[in-house]
C-alpha cells in the first residue's frame, strides 16, 4: 500500500472491495462535508405508503412515455400534409395542437415524476460543505464516481421495478420523440417538385403555374381582387395570391404589401430602380428592380431576417418596419434594409393591371422570399 493510495484515515481507495458507501464516507470526510441531518422517508422498505407512492411515480413516468410515443405516432401518421385536406378541415387544424399537447404532457409527466420521486421517496438530507479551490486529484475523481454509484443505490430504482419499467417507457418515448423530428426532416425532400412542377421553397402562389398559366391576381384575405384605386395614396394593404388556398398556410410565404406611394416618393423609387449600380443590383433585368405600376409598388411581406411579417409602414418616412427585431426597409430605395438585423432587400413583386382593372403579378418573385438559407439559388 503506497503512501499516495492510503489516506490519512487509512482507507485505500484502490481496494476493489470498497463499497460505494465506504468511498462516499471517505469523500465526505475529505471534502469537509458534514451531514447534519439524514432521515429516510421509509425506514422500513416496502410499506403500503411507499408502494402507493411508487405507483403514483410509475403512473407519471408511464404517462410521459405514452404521451411521447403518441407524439411520434401523430408526427408520422397524423394529417400533416395540407395538400390532402380541404381548407378548414378540422383534422389538419388539430395536427399541430395535438403535437404540442402530447409533447407538453410528456414533459409535464417527466417533471412531476422526478419531483414526486425526489420529494416523497428520497431520504431527507442536509449537508454542509466548506468551499476549497484547485483541480480535482485522481483520488477525488474516484470518490466522485463512487459517490455517484452510492446515489444510484440510494435512489432505490433497482428495488422498485415498477418505476424502473415506467422509466424505461419514458426513456423510449422521449428518445423516439427527440429522434422523430430530425429523422422526419431527413426522410422528406423539402425541394420535391409539387404537382405544378415547382419547388415549394423557391416559388410562391404568384407563380402563374398555380393559375393554369394565367397571371395571378392580388386579392384580400376574403379573396376579393384589388384595384389600384382601392389603396389610398400613402397607404398600403396586405394582399395574397388569388388562387385556391392562396390565403392559407399552404402559401404562407406569399403575402405581399401593396403600397401606393405619393408622387414624389414614387419618382424617387423609380430613380433608384433605374440606377442599378447604386442599388448594388446585378443587372437591368434584376428581378428586384422594375415592376411598379404607376405609383403602386408591391413587396414581399416576409422579413428577410427571420421571416416575420413586416407590415408596420411609416407613411411619412416610407420605412417598412418588422416588429420582431426592428429591421427597417426603406421603400423609396427599393426596400433597402437601413436598420436592424436584416441584410437583404425585400423582394419586389412586379405588377400590372389586367383587362378588368385588377392588380395582377406579372410573374413570380424571381428571388426567394424570406430569410436566407444555404441552398437558396439566388440572392
Ligand atoms: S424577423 Fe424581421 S427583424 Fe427579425
Amino acid at each position: 500500500m503506497s503512501a499516495e493510495e492510503t489516506t490519512p484515515s487509512g482507507v485505500d481507495l484502490s481496494d476493489p472491495k470498497l463499497t460505494n458507501e465506504q468511498i462516499l464516507t471517505e469523500g465526505l470526510r475529505r471534502d469537509d462535508i458534514e451531514i447534519v441531518h439524514y432521515e429516510p422517508q421509509f425506514p422500513v422498505p416496502g410499506t403500503k405508503a411507499e408502494r402507493r407512492l411508487e405507483r403514483v411515480v410509475a403512473f407519471l413516468f408511464l404517462l410521459a412515455g405514452l404521451a411521447a410515443l403518441g407524439f411520434v405516432a401523430v408526427y408520422i401518421w397524423g394529417p400533416w400534409n395540407p395538400d390532402e385536406y380541404p381548407l378548414g378541415a378540422s383534422d389538419y387544424n388539430y395536427y399541430t395542437p395535438a403535437l404540442g399537447a402530447l409533447l407538453g404532457l410528456a414533459l409535464t409527466g417527466v417533471g412531476l415524476g422526478v419531483l414526486t420521486y425526489g420529494k416523497k421517496l428520497l431520504p431527507h438530507e442536509i449537508a454542509i460543505q466548506q468551499r476549497h479551490d484547485g483541480p480535482s486529484s485522481d483520488e477525488d475523481r474516484t470518490i466522485a464516481v463512487g459517490t455517484l454509484g452510492f446515489i444510484g443505490n440510494e435512489l432505490g430504482i433497482q428495488r422498485r421495478p415498477l418505476i424502473k419499467g415506467a422509466l424505461a417507457v419514458t426513456g423510449a418515448g422521449l428518445g423516439a420523440a427527440a429522434l422523430a423530428v430530425p429523422l422526419g426532416m431527413l426522410i422528406k425532400d423539402p425541394h420535391k417538385k409539387n404537382e405544378h412542377g415547382l419547388d415549394p421553397y423557391t416559388s410562391t402562389g404568384f407563380n402563374p403555374k398555380y393559375n393554369d398559366g394565367n397571371l395571378v391576381r392580388l386579392v384580400r384575405e376574403d379573396y376579393t381582387p384589388i384595384r389600384p384605386e382601392d389603396v389610398s395614396i400613402g397607404g398600403q394593404i396586405t394582399a395574397f395570391p388569388g388562387i385556391p388556398h392562396g390565403t392559407s398556410n399552404q402559401f404562407a410565404d406569399s403575402p405581399v404589401l401593396v403600397i401606393h406611394l405619393r408622387e414624389d416618393d414614387a419618382a424617387e423609387l423609380r430613380g433608384h430602380l433605374a440606377d442599378y449600380s447604386a442599388n448594388a443590383l446585378a443587372s437591368a433585368d434584376d428581378p428586384n428592380s422594375g415592376g411598379m405600376w404607376e405609383n403602386i409598388v408591391v413587396y414581399s411581406k416576409i422579413c428577410t431576417h427571420a421571416g416575420c411579417p413586416a407590415s408596420l409602414y411609416e407613411q411619412q418616412t416610407n420605412k417598412l418596419l418588422c416588429p420582431c427585431h426592428q429591421s427597417q426597409f426603406l421603400i423609396t430605395e427599393n426596400a433597402r434594409p437601413v436598420f436592424g438585423p436584416a441584410t437583404r432587400r425585400l423582394p419586389m413583386l412586379p405588377v400590372t393591371v389586367d383587362e378588368e382593372g385588377f392588380l395582377v403579378a406579372k410573374r413570380d418573385f424571381a428571388v426567394s422570399v424570406g430569410p436566407g438559407y444555404w441552398e437558396r439559388p439566388n440572392q
